[in-house]
């Protein structure tokens, strides 16, 4: 029997001015990991947060910090998200001129990484450097906001992922992120799916609710 899909809430849905009691409320309830969206405003529309706020969140849980870098250019940023406490680093490959050395660098600074595909991008993106990512995220809507409807063309990508990376017998991460709600989470976890991120349906009626969003995304 393969293992419980893991629960990822999106922090970009928490209320930001509460945000170290959200993590520990999520943690609380049962989420597996802490997911950051980290956004520049040059990459994707949106301007978030950066390593202080990772650092400032990092005493609320210890549970794995799954940081979601959409800032151009990332290498000069990826040692001070190590710093502050992430556990996984997952970086667009149009985020950086050199994919393989961005990767070689976030896993030298002890975290893991991932590689992130953007609902345009070739998947054959990520193929080359397979034996070196803890991770794959398929956006399953364009990154930017939360909020947005889950894009039907992550089905297929997940299958060929979820094929490609039982091919290589390594245990590497499928992640999908992007309108995952309780109809979408069970499609994407028969695809292949091992962790969802979700913004929306975690947060959704606040704190006395998380649990029973995460549970009801587990499926
Ligand atoms: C989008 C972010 C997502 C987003 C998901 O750029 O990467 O993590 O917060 O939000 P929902 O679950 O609301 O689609
Ligand atoms: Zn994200």
């Amino acid at each position: 029997m393969s293992a419980p899909v893991k629960i990822a809430p999106s922090l970009l849905a928490a209320d930001f001015a509460r945000l170290g009691e959200e993590v520990q409320a999520m943690d609380a309830a049962g989420a597996d990991w802490i997911h950051v969206d980290v956004m520049d405003h040059h990459f994707v529309p949106n301007l978030t947060v950066g390593p202080m706020v990772v650092k400032a969140l990092r005493p609320w849980s210890a549970k794995p910090f799954d940081v979601h870098l959409m800032v151009s250019p990332v290498d000069p940023l990826v040692e001070a998200f190590a710093a502050a406490g992430a556990d996984i680093l997952s970086v667009h490959p149009e985020s950086g001129p050199h994919l393989h050395r961005t990767l070689s660098r976030i896993r030298e600074l002890g975290c893991k990484a991932g590689v992130v595909l953007n609902p345009a991008t070739p998947i054959v993106a990520v193929e080359p450097v397979l034996d070196m990512v803890d991770l794959v995220l398929v956006m399953s809507v364009n990154p930017g906001f939360g909020g947005q409807s889950f894009l039907e063309s992550a089905l297929p990508r997940i299958e060929r992922l979820r094929t490609l990376i039982d091919r290589t017998g390594r245990s590497i991460e499928l992640e999908v992120d992007g309108g995952i709600d309780a109809t979408t989470a069970p499609r994407v976890v028969a695809a292949g799916a091992t962790v969802l991120v979700a913004g929306t349906a975690s947060f959704a009626g606040g704190p006395p609710h998380y649990a029973r969003n995460i549970a009801r995304l587990k499926g």
